[in-house]
């Protein structure tokens, strides 16, 4: 599988990255176990979790390190096939000291995910979402000792606007310190809202671009047809209420659209999904949220449909009214 270089690190992903928020939150260690074998099979070498994933944050809103735990007893004896990337900020503990990015909390965090993962070192250390609360000089000097104590070898930041991303590459550069090497956003068919602002600065800055949940969280996989009507087995059915922001007329419209097309194309809406994100040229990885290993089968086949003619692309692109790409 391709590998791409995150930003200005001498960091190799796969095209394609593992998202691991369903470990120990919906799924368990074994099939965890199983999805991870067939994922380094298939030649992904790029594996993302959060201190926060587990099996809490359906039910308060707190993570309890438990994705962390699963991965650190998988990758026991493989930690060197593994570019491994873990984030901090998301809600710990009560109390003010239980979440953020303030010096105290990534401090006590980074240990406790190194414990969890049974490794002296993190790849790629993320923080997970913009602090209002704490002053970003704060979070990125103790991000830059992280690097310079050798537990981290590279940060990136997630979900940040393009302002926060830019004040944050401009503070690393004023006080020579360590940049962020990647962003890690949302991005989807029915949500590009990155390409307009953050791709283009982080192209300019040369910020490596990891995106989020390509099916929009299983509604591009054409999981629901409405709010009626919930599949049991879905992470809707499971508590995840984020997906709800996407039930939307206008979404379930472009869902068809894409169907018809995936139909004509002569492959599953899914596939077709996955073959334009991977083609996108401004995305260095793609993190599927895999839950079963049959997820994993149907992203190798993508894999093997090599390079999606650019008249496709366009189409599909055209359908959310974002320019085309020049044939
Ligand atoms: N930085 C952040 O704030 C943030 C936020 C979200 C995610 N992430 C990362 O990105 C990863 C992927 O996000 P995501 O899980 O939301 O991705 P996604 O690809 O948008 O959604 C995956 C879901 O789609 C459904 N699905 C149906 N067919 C599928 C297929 N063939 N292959 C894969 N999924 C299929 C499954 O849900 P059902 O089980 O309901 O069928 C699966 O859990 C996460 O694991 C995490 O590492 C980061």
């Amino acid at each position: 599988m391709d590998k791409q270089t995150l930003g200005i690190s001498n960091i190799q992903v796969s095209k394609v990255g593992l998202g691991t928020m369903a470990f120990g939150r919906w799924i368990d260690a074994s099939t965890s176990r199983r999805i991870v074998g067939q994922s380094l099979e298939i030649g992904i070498n790029f594996v993302d979790t959060a201190n926060f994933y587990g099996k809490r944050q359906d039910i308060d809103h707190i993570g309890d390190g438990l994705g962390e735990q699963i991965i650190g007893e998988i990758l026991k004896g493989k930690r060197d096939q593994i570019i491994l990337a873990t984030k901090v900020g998301m809600r710990m503990s009560e109390g003010k000291m239980g979440e953020g990015l303030s010096r105290h909390h990534i401090m006590q965090e980074i240990d406790r995910s190194l414990q969890r993962l049974q490794t002296d070192y993190i790849d790629l250390y993320q923080v997970h979402e913009f602090d209002p609360h704490t002053p970003l000089e704060e979070t990125l000097s103790i991000l830059h000792e992280l690097v310079q104590q050798g537990k981290v070898r590279a940060i990136g930041c997630s979900n940040f606007a393009v302002d926060q991303l830019r004040a944050a590459y401009d503070i690393s550069n004023y006080h020579h310190q360590t940049p962020f090497t990647s962003i890690q956003s949302q991005f989807n068919l029915l949500a590009r809202s990155v390409e307009h602002n953050v791709f283009p600065y982080c192209d300019q800055v040369n910020i490596g671009k990891i995106i989020y949940s390509p099916l929009a969280r299983g509604i591009l996989a054409g999981r629901y047809s409405s709010i009626e009507d919930i599949p049991v087995e879905s992470r809707l059915a499971k508590g995840e209420a984020r997906i709800k922001h996407y039930f939307t007329n206008e979404n379930f419209n472009k869902v068809d659209k894409y169907r018809q097309i995936a139909e004509e194309v002569g492959c599953t809406l899914v596939q077709l999904i996955l073959w334009w994100t991977l083609e996108h040229p401004q995305v260095n990885s793609m993190l599927i949220g895999a839950s079963r290993t049959a997820h994993i089968d149907e992203i190798e086949k993508v894999i093997q449909f090599g390079k999606m003619p650019v008249s496709l692309w366009n189409q599909i692109s055209s359908i959310d009214k974002i320019p085309n790409i020049e044939e």
